[in-house]
C-alpha cells in the first residue's frame, strides 16, 4: 500500500487522519515520547493488523491511548483513586496506567491479559485526532519488533513506509524515551518500565512504589516479566555493547583507555574529542538528561549504518530521567555493564 503522509495539523487533516482510524485502517501517531503505530483498540481485526505489521508476538500486549481521564471508566473497571490523581498531576504525558480491563476492550488489544495499559499522551495533533475518531487508539512504538522506537515520522517510515494507511508528522519527540509503566493491579504499585516520567515524581503522588527487576536486571529465561514487553529481544545495535557507569571523568578515562581505532563510542558532549580514531555519538551535555533521552536511540541507532567492532557507552546515574537512559543503553547492551 502507499502510505499517506500528513503534515499539517488542518482540520482537514485532522477528519482523514480520524477517519483511517474509524474505517480500521493503521496510522503513525506523533506522541511527546516516542512515534506509535495506532488503530482503533475497541476493533480485534484492526489490531490485529497492528501486530503484522510491527512483526509483534500476539501475546505482547498494546496500550491504549485516551485522551482525557474520563475515558478511564469506559475500559477500565474498579479504577481507583490514585489513578485519578495520576492523571490530574501527570496527564496529558508520559505515563502509561495498568488497570484492570473491562470486556469491551478486546483481549486480542491486551494480549490476554485482564488488565489495560491506559495513557493520554502530550500531543495537541494525536488529541485531536482520538476525539475526533471516539475511540481509544492502540498504539505500540512505531518501529518494526527488535529495531529502536523511531523519534520522528522519518524514522518511523524506515520501518513502516508502504505497510500503514499513513503517518502523521508532528514534528520530532520532546522526550524520546517511552513512557514510563506503572501498575496500580498490585499494592505497593509497580513500577515495570522506566520512561518519561521520573519514578521520583511517581512516588510524590502514590508513596511507595516498587521497581520491577526487569528494569535493572537481566531476566533469566525462566522468569515471567509483569511487562510481557519485557521478555522480548529488543533493541540492540548489532556490535556488542559495554555499558560504563561512575563518576563521568572516570568512565570517560576508563573508556579512553580500552578503546582502539574502529570501535564506537557513546559518550557526553564533553567528552568526545577524547577517543581518536572511534566512530563517536554525542549523547548530550553531562548534566542535561532530558536532551541525553532525546538522543539515546540515535546515538543506538546510527551505529547501523556504520561497522564498528565494539562499543562502550557512558551512562547517567538513575536520578530522574537517568533511569530510563540507563535501562535503555542496558538492555541494549545485555546488561553488560562496568561499574566503576
Ligand atoms: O510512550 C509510549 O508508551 C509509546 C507511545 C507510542 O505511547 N508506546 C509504547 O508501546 O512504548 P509499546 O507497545 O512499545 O510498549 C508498551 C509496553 C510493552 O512492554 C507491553 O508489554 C507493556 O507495555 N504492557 C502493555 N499492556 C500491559 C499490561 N496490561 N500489563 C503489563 N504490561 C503491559
Ligand atoms: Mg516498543
Amino acid at each position: 500500500m502507499k502510505t499517506i503522509c500528513f503534515r499539517e495539523p488542518t482540520n482537514e487533516n485532522i477528519a482523514a487522519a480520524a477517519k483511517i482510524i474509524r474505517k480500521g485502517g493503521l496510522l503513525g501517531i506523533p506522541t511527546e515520547t516516542v512515534y506509535g503505530l495506532g488503530a482503533n483498540a475497541l476493533n480485534e481485526q484492526a489490531v490485529y493488523n497492528i501486530f503484522a505489521a510491527k512483526g509483534r508476538p500476539q501475546d505482547n500486549p498494546l496500550i491504549i491511548h485516551v485522551p482525557d481521564a474520563s475515558w478511564l471508566s469506559r475500559y477500565c473497571e474498579n479504577v481507583p483513586g490514585c489513578a485519578y490523581q495520576l492523571a490530574e498531576e501527570f496527564w496529558p504525558g508520559p505515563l502509561t496506567i495498568i488497570l484492570p480491563r473491562k470486556d469491551i476492550v478486546p483481549l486480542r488489544t491486551t494480549g490476554g491479559l485482564p488488565s489495560v495499559g491506559v495513557r493520554c499522551p502530550d500531543h495537541p495533533i494525536t488529541l485531536a485526532i482520538i476525539r475526533e475518531a471516539d475511540v481509544p487508539i492502540a498504539a505500540p512504538s512505531g518501529n518494526t519488533s527488535g529495531r529502536p522506537s523511531p523519534t520522528s515520522a522519518g524514522d518511523m517510515l524506515e520501518d513502516m513506509d508502504g505497510k500503514i494507511d499513513a503517518i502523521f508528522d508532528g514534528g520530532p519527540c520532546r522526550v524520546g524515551v517511552e513512557s514510563s509503566i506503572i501498575d496500580l493491579t498490585c499494592q505497593p504499585p509497580r513500577l515495570l518500565r522506566a520512561g518519561g516520567l521520573p519514578l521520583e515524581e511517581l512516588t510524590r503522588v502514590l508513596g511507595e512504589v516498587i521497581v520491577d527487576k526487569c528494569i535493572t536486571q537481566q531476566m533469566s529465561a525462566a522468569e515471567k516479566p509483569k511487562a510481557p514487553g519485557m521478555k522480548y529481544r529488543h533493541y540492540a545495535p548489532k556490535a556488542p555493547v559495554t555499558v560504563v557507569t561512575g563518576a563521568s571523568e572516570e568512565s570517560a578515562r576508563y573508556i579512553a583507555a580500552q578503546a582502539k581505532p574502529g570501535m564506537g563510542v557513546i559518550c557526553f558532549h564533553e567528552y568526545t574529542a577524547q577517543f581518536p580514531g572511534c566512530t563517536v555519538h554525542d549523547l548530550g551535555p553531562q548534566n542535561d538528561k532530558a536532551e541525553q533521552a532525546r538522543r539515546v536511540f540515535d546515538a543506538m541507532r546510527e551505529f547501523d549504518h556504520e561497522s564498528v567492532t565494539q562499543i562502550f557507552a557512558q551512562c547517567p546515574d538513575p536520578e530522574g530521567l537517568g533511569l530510563a537512559i540507563g535501562n535503555r543503553l542496558k538492555k541494549a547492551a545485555g546488561f553488560h555493564v562496568v561499574e566503576l
